[in-house]
């Protein structure tokens, strides 16, 4: 880093310019109402709707930190590119493909629908990350008892926070296990299917993805996540070379046509960059090559995306020609 600063050769070279705007994007979005903290479980219900926070952390390193950066929050879905990142790393993406697709569903995120290939859609809605979660539990490190295997995972998502906070809700976990008629309806469609592979424990499968729901992070570690997400699977805190290239440019592709439930379309028109949502109200945004970024507010929007982070993105790409095209 110092050496870098010395010659001037930062990827944001006005650094100061830079994070002057983006706390005037902060402020200017503080003031948005509207939305609804999600209220299906009590641990995301307690959530104020006040809570508003913004970290980047760039691929050399720089970061930048405004407002409830260190207040820790479940990831929800915000886990499924990770988890997806996982699965590709350490079985390829054509077994993975062999079982989930690549095609956003065009239906809302926990539909019981399968594409015409019998698969779920793609990694980033419910059906799929279910699926993943079963791959992650049968094909990777099978000998593994379930608690290795959560340690296991966890391992992951804290490498790619560059040892940041990643914690657990065992609160979360226990009520979205409580609260998954959904979830499980999903499990079984699928089993019936017979969408996962011979070995597949659908139980255990299932609390994983109950379990990747439930890690807990800040805005400023999931932004190290984005961040490594930006550098090719390398943490730019750490240089740790987490996941594979072609791992993370799969998972940044579908985090660019699905990652936003059924605004992903709109988002990939007026942002133009890969991004995954989460009912906890935070948005993980990649610039690739560039840097990560993490919005958290809990208030979300009819389809389910944070109405702050959401406008923080729109603005943010208005100034700054981040947009893929
Ligand atoms: O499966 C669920 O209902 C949640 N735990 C995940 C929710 C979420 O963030 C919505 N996802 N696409």
């Amino acid at each position: 880093l110092i050496s870098r600063a010395l010659r001037h050769q930062f990827v944001i070279p006005e650094w100061l310019d830079f994070i002057s705007h983006i706390e005037e994007f902060y402020w200017s979005v503080k003031g948005l109402t509207g939305g609804k903290v999600a209220s299906y479980i009590p641990q995301l219900a307690r959530f104020s709707p006040d809570h508003w926070g913004v970290s980047v952390c760039t691929i050399d390193g720089q970061r930048y930190s405004i407002g409830d950066t260190d207040i820790h929050f479940t990831m929800q879905s915000c886990s499924k590119p990770v988890t997806y990142a996982i699965a590709l790393n350490e079985l390829g993406n054509e077994t993975v493909h062999k079982y989930v697709g690549t095609e956003p569903s065009g239906r809302m995120f926990n539909a019981i629908v399968l594409d015409y290939n019998d698969k779920p859609h793609n990694p980033l809605v419910n059906a799929g990350s279910i699926l993943v979660n079963g791959l992650l539990q049968s094909l990777v490190k099978p000998d593994m008892s379930s608690s290795e295997k959560f340690d296991y995972v966890q391992q992951y998502f804290k490498r790619m926070a560059g040892g940041e906070y990643v914690g657990f809700s065992n609160g979360t976990f226990l009520s979205e296990r409580e609260n998954a008629d959904r979830n499980f309806s999903l499990g079984y469609y699928m089993r019936e299917n017979k969408c996962f592979p011979e070995k597949c424990d659908l139980m255990a499968s299932l609390d994983l993805y109950f379990q990747c729901c439930s890690m807990e992070v800040t805005t400023e570690s999931m932004s190290v996540m984005a961040a490594t997400l930006a550098n090719g699977g390398i943490c730019p805190i750490t240089g740790d070379q987490v996941m594979q290239p072609n791992a993370v440019r799969d998972v940044l592709s579908l985090m660019h046509s699905c990652g936003m439930y059924d605004y992903s379309g709109q988002f990939a028109f007026k942002v133009g960059l890969p991004a995954k949502s989460g009912v906890c109200g935070a948005i993980m945004l990649v610039i690739p090559n560039v840097m990560g970024v993490c919005t958290w507010s809990p208030p979300l929007d009819s389809l389910g995306n944070s109405v702050r982070g959401l406008k923080f993105c729109e603005e943010m790409v208005q100034v700054f020609n981040f947009h893929r095209y």
